[in-house]
């Protein structure tokens, strides 16, 4: 199958490269053993200083710094119009917005539209009494006539999603904690309110918003009971409501587009402003999120790579099977590593990490790297009594995503660099070795390779902007595809297994090699097979077009 290449003019999030920012985590400048936003103006240059020593992104997405009582660590925001004193203030961060402009950095804010915290002032309002004002801001429901929940909608976060209120004897609605009430965005004052939260940080000159759950911000105005799955779904979760239903009323619904809409027309009335959104749906009802005209979010979170076994039939199948069904004005995207789910290379090991690196750097569509994905970075080790995650508490130690969101690793010295003070979470054992420092240092580290891909993928205009067009193989362990663009053309081969391949590529001549995940010269091609080590990828530049294509 073959793919377009973009539009003329190519707006920096579809050129661009994202990079995540979990702020606790990343640099801690005040000796509080939690990261914050002088942290991040100090490794700016660490992230793009405009010369190929530093990583070469262009956009940095930063989760929540807003006040917070901290219930979900910054996704219970308690003032949208501020920063939390932990994380610095408003001067620190209109300093970061423009050192990060300085140096061609996109600043790219988390908005959680959900919910809020149960401390915002709007909730504390709104649970005062059942005449206050802001009262129908939140979802309240009286309990049923037999005194039962209002129906039997979970929490993402294990048990019911209703809280009783003793106060005002009502329920109401939380998707995730009890500390996170949803809001009544069918409440246009809500609506109202929030839309200038997202003007504000535009004045401030962000370019842009990460959408938190964005499809869940509307509920059946009925509350209506969500199907029942027969099976649990899952095993390890077998009381949680939330898991064994079909989400049919509490999320996703048809309406949520036109709320989206209106997001993407305040982003419209800035310059370059970029909307990317949490979006999890299957295939068909994650594609509407870039809107029938493509009127809606410019990303919605690509997710598919984290969850498809790592396997290269499966990858490629799931990226052909979303090139083939995204229209010609969507761009996609791709993303390995968050701070919700256990970092990749723990479940792939070191060397097709490696590969990985490739993949998500090669393909057509904007990716997202996670803090510390480019130094290798594994899950952290942490005991029952380290642990902070409220999901982890509720749902369990294997749940728990302080796996992903221990201290950025910088150097092999004192709390690997990332603060004078005992970190909130703990180090990752083998942080002596996967750090900035010592990588920084090491021709083949996992660091100078996403340094690499990443300023090929600059200075090659068909690698970020290119068609893509995936190439049969008889190896099933290998996924080969071409990008091209004008006259530039390169062949990426990827080896998903640990023994060595040899492949035959019909129709091919023979190219150049750019880049080998060994970061060495030695790949062996002829003329018209390749050799790829176990766990190799290759990136190989083609002077004519002999590839030939696979259709469908
Ligand atoms: C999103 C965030 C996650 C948070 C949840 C509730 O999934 O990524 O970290 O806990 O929303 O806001
Ligand atoms: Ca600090």
């Amino acid at each position: 199958m073959q793919k377009p290449a973009a539009r003329k003019t190519v707006p920096w999030w579809e050129k661009g490269v994202i990079y995540q920012i979990y702020p606790r985590s990343f640099s801690d400048s005040n000796a509080d053993g939690i990261g914050d936003l002088e942290g991040v103006i100090q490794k700016l240059d660490y992230l793009n200083d405009g010369s190929e020593r530093s990583l070469g992104i262009d956009a940095i997405w930063l989760s929540p710094i807003f006040p917070s009582p901290m219930a979900d660590f910054g996704y219970d925001v308690s003032d949208y119009c501020n920063i939390h004193p932990l994380f610095g203030d408003l001067d620190v961060f209109d300093r970061l917005v423009a050192e990060a402009h300085h140096r061609t950095i996109k600043v790219i804010l988390d908005f959680v539209p959900n919910h809020t915290s149960d401390l915002h002032p709007w909730f504390v309002e709104s649970r005062s009494s059942r005449t206050n004002p802001k009262r129908d801001w939140y979802i309240w429901r009286d309990a049923k006539a037999d005194g039962s929940l209002p129906n039997n909608w979970g929490s993402a976060f294990g048990g019911p999603a209703w809280e009783w209120d003793e106060v005002s004897a009502q329920y109401y609605l939380h998707t995730f904690l009890k500390e996170q009430p949803d809001l009544n965005w069918r409440n246009p004052q809500v609506k109202k309110a929030m839309l200038d939260v997202l003007r504000f940080w535009l004045e401030h000159g962000v370019d842009g918003f990460r959408m938190d759950v964005v499809g869940m911000i509307l509920k059946d105005p009925e509350l209506r009971d969500n199907p029942v799955l027969k099976d649990d779904l899952d095993p390890a979760n077998p009381d949680g409501p939330y898991y064994q239903q079909l989400h049919v009323h509490d999320q996703d619904l048809d309406e949520v587009h036109a709320l989206i809409r209106d997001f993407r027309s305040l982003l419209d009335e800035y310059p370059e402003r970029c909307g990317i959104g949490e979006v999890w749906y299957e295939l068909p009802r994650w594609i509407k999120y870039y809107g029938s005209r493509g009127d809606e979010l410019h990303l919605p979170f690509n997710f598919r790579l984290m969850k498809v076994p790592w396997d290269a039939g499966a990858i490629r199948e799931s990226v052909d099977e979303m090139e083939q069904a995204l229209p010609d004005f969507a761009w996609p995207n791709y993303v390995l590593n968050n701070h919700d789910s256990p970092r990749l290379i723990s479940r792939v090991g070191d060397e097709q990490a490696r590969v990985a690196a490739m993949l998500l750097l090669t393909l057509r569509g904007t990716p997202t790297l996670y803090c510390g994905e480019e130094l290798g970075m594994e899950n952290g080790v942490i005991s029952q009594d380290q642990m902070q995650d409220p999901q982890g508490f509720r749902l369990g130690i294997s749940y728990s995503r302080d796996l992903s969101r221990t201290p950025m690793q910088w150097t092999d010295g004192h709390n690997a660099g990332f603060s004078s003070a005992q970190p909130w979470l703990p180090l990752t054992p083998g942080y002596q070795s996967k750090n900035v420092a010592v990588e920084d240092r090491d021709p083949t580290s996992m660091l100078t390779l996403y340094r690499r891909l990443l300023h090929l993928r600059k200075q090659r205009p068909a690698l970020h902007s290119g068609s893509y067009t995936s190439v049969a193989v008889e190896s099933s362990d290998c996924y080969v595809f071409e990008r091209s663009q004008a006259g530039e053309q390169y062949l990426i081969a990827l080896n998903f297994s640990h023994e060595h391949q040899k492949l035959r590529i019909p129709g091919w001549t023979g190219g150049k090699l750019l880049l080998s995940t060994y970061l060495d010269a030695a790949a062996v091609f002829g003329k018209n097979t390749l050799d790829l080590r176990a766990d190799e990828g290759v990136i190989i530049e083609i002077k004519h077009n002999h590839v030939t294509r696979q259709d469908g």
